[in-house]
């Protein structure tokens, strides 16, 4: 959260320097659209088609036009059908380097299956003068990319593509924003630069950068991901004919990922998309538990406390968080010895563990200055790992101001980074000397700073920003008891790398206000300028690592704030400081959308009752239920916000228990979803068009969603209301609750008294769910809980379903269950692979919309006792008790 949200007097220091520093810059919008057209664009020469691919020469096709730069002359066109649903395109300067994506940071998918261009998906195509390029689908020949019309150009710190589209296009992705999932198309301007962004305002660059975008057609759906790390503005255009999406960079090359997708499954294109920035990593279980956290926990007592009162108040509590309050002077890597001493601490994550609960703490990447006795500064500068200010004689640290003051970077290209944070982690987080830690919250890492550009006198802003502020409230008593109640290369042309001719659409203004200057140049050489925006993502890969030299074989549990693309394959992602708004409860949704369904990093979810303001019972009450459908479910509040833990109001605490209980029945599908989503990138959460993509009605609704790939979620969004317009698809589906067939009809249905403790859910028919059947407070319980089935079949009376079962813990694992359930003409039958022993059974099964009752029921063919089974002729519901061990497979059946 930026500081200067409370302090008005900052406020107007930092609106002056935004109004001196704008002035700075040239301002896009001045330039004459018209002008761009009138580029020359490149003419193709030297064309060498091969089977798989292409490579040209383009030379600038007539007088420059330097818009924001000079043209450059010579580029090469690489083009690879790197398979059969995927061309790589790539445009570099022939004659000089530019800098490119580190492989490094982002591996080049290791999957390529080379296709001849003739049995491609998807056909490039080429006008050789004035040199564009157009994608088609190959057996439609329908126009997805086309640059017919739009020159492309190419500067020093400018690149243009601009790609026409059809009108009224259905665009998702560009993010990381706060506008609906269903992009508006009319004017709209997506900016990838990361920023820490308090309020998470519509229409401003935040945390996260994933130039990728899905188009969806009734004719099928493809992607466009543009790797490239540069600052950015995306720009969707309508002009009454045509729509078009434009691509303005400030730096690298173009290097474009061309995805087929299909022409029936958008989830296809998913699929694709995760073959090339990696499909994400498998969560622990326990991940999957309630965590609750706050920014304002004043001392160990009050993080005790709260510990407690969940447990009294019967609200499962999976993970307690602490955030910068337990650091010694808000510092990284320390511990208050008054407020949060080692002792106390270490009291608290013995109590957590020996109830099986967990504990996570903030690790902020900024470590303050400060020169003596403070041995994350002293070590830091010893291996020499800071940011350097390019100033003097560029062997000083980077000076930034954060939560502890003035404060200083790592540098996460250094080549001794691994070394510094791994034993960083090592001694701070020892298990047997220091906190041990279950996972890493890693926040402000765009980086943050509260210091505008350039961040001169950081030590007076300290001091004039309070930074870090004094303890306002005594320490603790001594001998309280806690827990007494309750059980590549650099370019080598002339660059303006603070003020570049092309100034993006950064809300904090100059691209360094607010974060690392961008003329620091990293270790390896390569500026902050190109590579800002991998910041959080080089940070992420680091805590993986240093987690996993702490603990070689468990599973990394990893939440960052910022991230780019392929950020999912190591950790999960909080939407950032929203608030305590109907709006951002509402558009938390299409966050979470973005990052789970489009950007492959599912383990994701907004701060449940909302971060900044204050929170209201009702607001709260539906959170903490929408919330329990986040993969990654948390309740976390800002420091001067009122307390928001769920038992605090009966409403909430009722609400919440009810919506965790139901995700933790659902924990096991929603667990298996995961695995297969590091399989194959199958996404976790869906749109509802990726279900019905041919219902054009269901292409902007971000209000609902699939959890998993069959509970449709649909909460109450209006304040003060029970009543819930909801989108029912044309197909049949359960209720939830009564387990009652609801056929819809393809038309929004009016839910009316649905109180204040009720999420509408539906079971999409043709699956086979496996439930934990009995609530319990903790994951490490739950697993000892026994399933059922839900067989909810389609119209024509089938249904399949899978349950995937492991330790839940370790990176490698021993041995696996995968089970597979298939349902049709009355018979269940359960089979797969049973390697791992989860030690429960499966208790009962029960079969929906059975029209009357059965004359008989078997289970492996032998008869079930009538006391064994009942059919409830309202519901049409048949369950049947069986005692199935999960180590093999059998059937059950009805006649
Ligand atoms: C940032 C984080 C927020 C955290 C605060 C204090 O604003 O986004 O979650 O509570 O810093 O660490």
């Amino acid at each position: 959260m930026a500081k200067l949200n409370r302090i008005s007097t900052l406020r107007t220091f930092v609106l002056l320097a935004l109004l001196q520093t704008s002035s700075l810059f040239v301002d896009a919008a001045e330039v004459n659209p018209s002008a761009l057209q009138a580029c020359p664009g490149y003419k193709a020469t030297n064309v060498k088609a091969r089977r798989d691919g292409l490579t040209a020469d383009l030379v600038l096709a007539g007088k420059a036009c330097n818009v924001f730069g000079e043209d450059i002359q010579n580029l090469r066109l690489n083009v690879d059908y790197e398979t059969a649903d995927r061309i790589h395109l790539k445009i570099t300067d022939a004659s000089s380097d530019r800098y490119e994506v580190p492989e490094s940071v982002f591996p080049r998918p290791n999957n390529k299956r080379p296709v001849s261009s003739t049995n491609a998906n998807i056909r490039f195509d080429y006008t050789a003068s004035p040199f564009s390029f157009t994608i088609r689908r190959a057996k439609t020949s329908e126009v997805l990319f086309s640059t017919v019309g739009n020159p492309i150009i190419f500067e020093p710190q400018y690149l243009r593509v601009k790609t026409t589209l059809p009108k009224n296009p259905n665009i998702y992705g560009l993010g990381e924003h706060t506008h609906p999932f269903h992009l508006p198309t009319n004017g709209t301007t997506l900016t990838l630069w990361s920023r820490d962004s308090y309020g998470v305002p519509v229409g401003t660059n935040l945390y996260g950068n994933h130039p990728v975008y899905f188009e969806h057609r009734t004719t099928g759906t493809h992607g466009v991901f543009l790797l490239n790390s540069n600052g950015m503005d995306i720009k969707l255009t309508e002009d009454g004919k045509n729509a078009g999406l434009e691509y303005n960079a400030i730096g690298g090359v173009l290097d474009f990922y061309f995805l087929a997708g299909s022409q029936t499954d958008p989830t296809q294109l998913a699929k694709q998309y995760a073959q090339v920035v990696g499909t994400p990593a498998e969560m622990p279980y326990w991940s999957f538990g309630f965590h609750q956290c706050r920014f304002g926990y004043k001392d160990y007592l009050d993080v005790a406390s709260v510990i407690s009162r969940y447990a009294e108040a019967k609200i499962p509590l999976e993970t307690m968080w602490t955030d910068i309050d337990y650091m010694d002077r808000r510092r990284s890597f320390s511990l208050d010895p008054n407020y949060f001493p080692i002792d106390r601490m270490q009291e608290i994550v013995r109590y957590l563990h020996e109830h099986d609960q967990k504990y996570i703490v903030m690790t902020d990447p900024a470590v303050a200055y400060v020169t003596e006795g403070y041995e994350a500064y002293t070590k830091g500068t010893e291996l020499d790992i800071w940011l350097k200010d390019p100033r003097g004689d560029g062997k000083n640290a980077s000076l930034g101001l954060v939560w502890a003051g003035v404060s200083v970077f790592p540098d996460w290209f250094h080549p001794n980074i691994e070394e510094y944070w791994n034993g960083m982690f090592q001694d701070f987080y020892s298990p047997e000397k220091g906190l041990d830690i279950d996972g890493v919250w890693i926040d402000m890492n765009e980086p943050a700073s509260f210091c505008n550009a350039p961040c001169e006198n950081p030590f007076e802003q300290a001091i004039e920003q309070d930074l870090p502020p004094p303890r306002a409230n005594p320490p603790p008593a001594p001998n309280v008891p806690l827990f007494g109640n309750a059980n590549t290369k650099l370019t080598k042309r002339e660059v303006d790398v603070i003020n570049p001719p092309y100034a993006i659409n950064n809300a904090a203004g100059s691209l360094s206000n607010k974060t690392a200057h961008t003329d620091i140049v990293h270790a390896n050489g390569l500026t902050e300028y190109d590579t800002h925006n991998l910041y959080g993502t080089m940070m992420s890969t680091a805590t993986y690592d240093a987690m996993l030299s702490r603990r070689p074989d468990v599973r990394p549990f990893i939440i960052t704030r910022s991230t780019f693309a392929g950020a999912g394959a190591k950790v999960g992602k909080w939407l950032g400081d929203n608030l305590s708004t109907w709006d951002l409860y509402r558009n938390s949704i299409a966050g979470m959308l973005g990052f789970a369904s489009v950007y492959q990093v599912p383990m994701v979810g907004s701060d449940i009752c909302g971060f900044g303001g204050n929170t209201t019972e009702y607001l709260c009450a539906r959170w903490s239920m929408l919330g329990a459908f986040n993969p990654f479910m948390r309740n976390h509040n800002g420091d001067t916000s009122i307390s928001q833990e769920f038992y605090l109001w009966p409403t909430v605490a009722e609400a919440s228990r009810n919506a965790i209980n139901i995700r933790y029945q659902l924990l096991d599908y929603i667990y298996t979803a995961f695995h297969q989503a590091s399989i194959d990138g199958t996404p976790v959460l869906h749109p509802l068009w990726f279900k019905y993509p041919k219902d054009t009605k269901t292409f902007p609704i971000d209000l609902q969603f699939f959890y998993g790939d069959s509970i449709l979620v649909s909460p109450v969004t209006a304040e003060n209301s029970t009543t819930v317009s909801i989108y029912v698809p044309n197909d049949l589906f359960y209720d939830f609750q009564t387990l009652s067939p609801v056929q819809g009809k393809g038309s929004f249905v009016k839910l009316t008294n649905v109180g204040p403790t009720e999420i509408p859910l539906h079971i999409k028919s043709s699956v086979v769910l496996p439930l934990r059947q009995k609530p319990a407070m903790t994951t490490a319980e739950l697993r000892k809980t026994d399933f059922e089935l839900i067989v909810a079949p389609d119209a024509r009376g089938r249904a399949t379903g899978d349950l995937y079962i492991d330790d839940g813990d370790s990176l490698v694992q021993k041995a696996t269950t995968s089970v597979k359930f298939a349902f049709s003409n009355g018979r269940l039958d359960v089979s797969g692979k049973f390697g791992y022993n989860a030690g429960v059974k499966v208790a009962r099964v029960r079969f929906l919309n059975v029209n009357s009752a059965p004359l008989v029921v078997t289970y492996n063919g032998k008869a079930v006792k009538k006391g064994d089974y009942s059919y409830d002729s309202k519901k049409k519901v048949l369950d049947v008790t069986v005692a199935a061990e999960l180590t093999k497979g059998f059937s059950v059946q009805y006649k």
